[in-house]
C-alpha cells in the first residue's frame, strides 16, 4: 500500500487507547530494522526524518528507500514523516517530496535555538495546516519547548524552563486546526535527560493529564521519549566507549501518558545507542573485520529489538491489519469538507 496519512494512525490509536512509536531513521538499515520490527509485531508504522537526517541522506535517496519499504511490506500502514520543520519552506519541501505527514516545529524560531513568541508560532503551523491539508497531509505542531539540543536544534537547558502551558495549548490548537500537539513536560533530546531515575513530579506527568483533561481529543506527542537503558549504556562502555551515567523516560510513565491522550512516542537516541553497541562489540571482538555487512548487520539486528520492544510496551503491536488506509486525496476531500476535526 501506498504511504499512508499519520492522522488516520493516530485516529485509529485514539480509538484502540494505545500509542505509536515514531522512529528516526537517516539510512536504510534503520528502515529495515523499524520494518523488521513492524512486521513481527504486526503494528503500525511511523518513520521520522529530521533536517539533519534528510541532509545526511540526500532526502531523495531516503525518500525512495520508504517507497521500497512500501513494496517490502505492502502489508503494513507506513507513515513517512518530517520531524522538526524549523520553517514553512522545509515542510513544503518535504510535502513536495510525498512526506505524508510534517512537524512545524514553530516553538522555536528558524534557528532552530530561540524560543519564539505564542503569535509567531501559530502564524506559521497555520500556514503550514492550509498547505499540508490540502494534499491530505498530517500536521504536528508544537507549543513549549524540550531541553537539550540536538544536531543544533533544541532550547537547550534540562527540560524545565519551557514547559507548555494548559491554557496556551488549548488556545494554539483552536488558532492552527493542526492534528497532533507536542508538549513539554520536562523530557530533552539525546542521551542525557536525566542525572538519576526520574519519577512522575520529575517528569511533570500532572501536566499532561491537565492538558488531556482540557484538550481530551487532541492526539498528544511525547518527544524525547527515549528511556535510555541502562544495558544499552553497559554494552558501549564495556567495549570502549565513554557514556556518562544517564537516565530516560521510563517506560512506565510514557505507558501513563498512553492513558492520557499521547498517541505518538517519538525515539531516536535508544536506536542509536543499540546500533553504536553493536558495532563497538563486533570491532572489540574481531578486530580483523572490515566487511561493512560483519558489523552492520549486527547493529540492524540490535535496532530491530528495541523497537520490537517499544511497539509491543506503546500498545500498537497487533493494529497494522485494524483498517484500510485512506488515499491521500481522500483525506484532502475530507479535510476540505472539515469532516476531519480536531
Ligand atoms: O529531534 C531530534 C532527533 O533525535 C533527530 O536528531 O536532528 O540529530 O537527526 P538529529
Ligand atoms: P530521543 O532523543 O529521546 O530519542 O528523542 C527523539 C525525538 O524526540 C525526535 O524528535
Ligand atoms: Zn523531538
Amino acid at each position: 500500500m501506498p504511504l499512508v496519512s499519520m492522522r488516520q494512525l493516530l485516529d485509529e490509536a485514539a480509538k484502540g487507547g494505545y500509542g505509536v512509536g515514531a522512529f528516526n531513521v537517516n539510512d536504510m538499515e534503520q528502515i529495515q530494522a523499524i520494518m523488521e520490527a513492524a512486521r513481527e509485531t504486526q503494528s503500525p508504522v511511523i518513520v521520522q526524518a529530521s533536517r539533519g537526517a534528510r541532509a545526511y541522506s540526500q532526502d531523495r535517496f531516503l525518500y525512495h528507500l520508504m517507497i521500497a519499504a512500501t513494496e517490502v511490506y505492502p502489508e503494513l500502514p507506513i507513515v513517512l514523516h518530517l520531524d522538526h520543520g524549523n520553517s514553512v519552506a522545509t515542510c513544503k519541501s518535504a510535502i513536495d517530496m510525498g512526506f505524508t505527514s510534517v512537524m512545524m516545529d514553530g516553538s522555536l524560531l528558524e534557528d532552530g535555538k530561540t524560543p519564539s513568541s505564542f503569535e509567531y508560532n501559530v502564524a506559521v503551523t497555520r500556514e503550514v495546516v492550509e498547505m499540508a491539508h490540502a494534499k491530505g497531509v498530517t500536521v504536528e505542531g508544537e507549543i513549549g519547548c524540550l531541553g537539550g539540543i540536538e544536531d543544533g536544534h533544541g532550547a537547550g537547558g534540562d527540560g524545565l524552563s519551557h514547559l507548555t502551558d494548559p491554557d496556551q495549548a488549548v488556545e494554539f490548537v483552536k488558532q492552527t486546526g493542526l492534528d497532533a500537539l507536542a508538549i513539554a513536560i520536562g523530557t530533552s533530546h539525546g542521551a542525557y535527560k536525566f542525572s538519576s531515575k526520574p519519577t512522575g513530579e520529575t517528569l511533570k506527568m500532572a501536566r499532561l493529564i491537565e492538558i488531556h483533561n482540557k484538550l481530551p481529543n487532541v492526539h498528544l506527542v511525547m518527544h524525547g521519549s527515549s528511556s535510555v537503558p541502562k544495558e544499552l549504556q553497559d554494552i558501549i562502555n564495556q567495549y570502549g566507549g565513554k557514556l556518562k551515567p544517564t537516565w530516560g523516560v521510563p517506560v512506565e510513565e510514557i505507558q501513563l501518558g498512553i492513558k492520557n491522550g499521547v498517541r505518538k512516542i517519538n525515539v531516536d537516541t535508544d536506536n542509536r545507542l543499540a546500533m553504536t553497541g553493536a558495532i563497538r562489540k563486533v570491532f572489540a571482538e574481531k578486530p580483523e573485520e572490515f566487511d561493512l555487512r560483519g558489523y552492520m548487520k549486527p547493529a540492524r539486528e540490535a535496532m530491530k529489538k528495541v523497537v520490537a520492544q517499544r511497539m509491543v510496551q506503546f500498545g500498537q503491536a497487533g493494529h497494522s491489519k485494524d483498517y484500510s488506509p485512506i488515499p491521500m486525496e481522500d483525506m484532502a476531500a475530507l479535510y476540505k469538507k472539515e469532516a476531519v476535526k480536531v
